[in-house]
């Protein structure tokens, strides 16, 4: 089987989207992901873009062992000696230096000539030569260029020293039919193509990064050029781990191997949206959060009965625990069952009845059921927690101009207590008085609201997790106020915490 090269962009490519930029110590830890992850060329950056750019590429190289590391530089002197003065501690290092060879590009952009952009590439590639072994040449806008020209210049770039040509889909305008005839057409016009590696490099303004970079690999590219997350320029770049997926999970298709360990896939998408703030969709494959959920009822049951009757990939094959089963109004008996047998509740199938009822009530009320919703449903239904504190009563003063300040009273067996406290906002005032009488302080970890149902007088649903003595706890509560909601979200935990019995580490 042929190996693909994966030569990832995401500290080159990738953080030229907008906003995406990422500090020295987050690019050296990624590199080390990436690095650990098994890719081949970390692109870290382009040199002469900016000192910090420069810099960034140097520790990189300095410090990072395993792949080649590579530089970008134009086809300019300047560019190319510092490109090498940043990759040069590297023991593997790579200059890509690059030029447009579109009419438009040339013609509005360079203002050059057809015969100074070959004048130009040929120089380029043949300094940076001089300086390493590997070079790699990308003709900028390859797939709106003419393809004589291209011929001409890959030519030259090979015969000047290149050991890589890449064909970018700069402005991802491509089709995979279109982008195999041009990769065919090169392998057959270019002398000595047949020693270097052709390297494919997508853009998605189309959404069709993915399918050309493949497309390009089956007609004889061998290294893709992908980022993260598919972070990059515009609508970004051919997705790192929808290329690597695809390689692996179609092996049948494409008889290509990639040299990537998969299953650290997962961890690394999340430090890219960690460090760059890029979400990524609920729905973007392989590391969207719904990749491995199912909701309706169907799928829930055959995935129970047998995985690979909706899921063509483990989730744990990229890092994931497992598939998640989304309960919601779509979700049968067998999906609800089993959730609650994960959770460690295995119920009489009389409970189980009352629960499965009380669920779909639920289940109408709100878009997604989540394991405090099942808690708090077996709670209630077992009476497993019971409710040491309540509520009985609760007043805020808050505004813009004064301390929030909250009165409450809770009730314990048939006494009430009452207790004033100030805070930061009407929550934590809440809080502060809560705690104050149950004699509990916590430190809260997570809040999140949400609405339970629609409308201006949507029910809110806020779930906590706190923790206390090194432990957490999780508590929920529903009210049309949402400050009501958020204080029996903390009885709620609290409660637990006193009774003690329902800890989860
Ligand atoms: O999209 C592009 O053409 C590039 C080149 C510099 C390879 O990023
Ligand atoms: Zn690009």
């Amino acid at each position: 089987m042929d190996k693909v090269y994966i030569f990832d962009t995401t500290l080159r490519d990738g953080e030229q989207s907008p906003g995406a930029s990422m500090a020295i110590e987050q690019k050296l830890e990624v590199a080390k992901l990436l690095a650990n992850i098994g890719v081949d060329i970390i692109e870290a950056g382009f040199p002469i873009s900016s000192p910090k750019q420069f810099e960034g590429v140097k520790r990189i190289a300095e410090s990072v062992e395993g792949p080649t590391i590579a530089g970008l530089a134009r086809t300019l002197e300047k560019d190319i000696t510092t490109c090498y003065e940043a990759i040069k501690p590297a023991a593997k290092k790579r200059i890509h230096t690059f030029i447009a060879t579109s009419d438009i590009h040339m013609t509005h952009k360079l203002k050059k000539s057809r015969d100074e952009v070959l004048k130009l590439a040929t120089e380029a590639v043949a300094l940076a030569k001089s300086m390493v072994e590997d070079v790699e040449f990308s003709a900028e806008d390859a797939t709106r260029s003419k393809w004589e020209f291209l011929r001409d210049v890959y030519t030259a770039a090979i015969d000047a020293g290149a050991t890589t040509i890449n064909i970018p889909d700069t402005v991802g305008y491509t089709v995979p039919d279109e982008y195999a005839e041009l990769v065919k057409y090169l392998l057959k016009n270019v002398p000595g193509i047949e020693n270097v590696i052709i390297s494919v490099h997508c853009h998605n303004d189309l959404g069709l990064a993915t399918a050309n970079t493949l497309r390009a690999l089956i007609t004889g590219a061998r290294q893709a050029e992908v980022s993260v997350n598919g972070i990059g320029e515009r609508a970004g770049n051919a997705s790192f781990e929808e290329v690597v997926m695809s390689l692996k999970t179609r092996k049948d298709i494409f008889n290509l191997n990639s040299d990537i360990k998969t299953e650290y896939i997962h961890h690394l998408s999340k430090i890219i949206v960690n460090f760059t703030g890029i979400p990524v969709q609920p729905n973007k494959a392989i590391v969207g959060e719904n990749a491995f959920a199912h909701e309706a009822g169907i799928h829930q049951d055959g995935i129970i009965k047998h995985r690979m009757t909706y899921e063509i990939m483990t989730p744990q094959s990229i890092g994931r625990q497992k598939s998640l089963l989304v309960l919601g109004r779509h979700s049968g008996k067998h999906g609800l069952k089993e959730r609650l047998n994960e959770l460690g509740y295995v119920l009489k199938d009389e409970s189980f009845k009352k629960i499965y009822e009380r669920f779909l009530e639920l289940a109408d009320k709100k878009k997604g059921i989540f394991d405090e919703d099942l808690h708090a449903l077996v709670e209630e239904e077992l009476k497993i927690l019971p409710q040491i504190f309540s509520l009985v009563y609760f007043s805020v003063m808050t505004g813009n101009k004064l301390i929030p300040t909250a009165t409450v009273k809770l009730k314990k067996k048939s006494k009430v207590y009452q207790e004033a406290a100030t805070g930061d906002g009407p929550v934590d005032a809440v809080y502060q008085a809560i705690e104050k009488i149950t004699d509990t302080p916590i430190k809260l970890i997570s809040y999140a609201i949400n609405a339970v149902t629609h409308g201006k007088d949507a029910m809110g649903g806020v779930t906590i997790s706190v923790e206390r003595n090194n432990k957490i706890y999780r508590g929920y509560g529903v009210a049309t106020d949402v400050i009501e909601a958020s204080a029996h979200a903390l009885l709620n935990a609290i409660n637990r915490i006193l009774y003690n019995s329902m800890e989860i580490e």
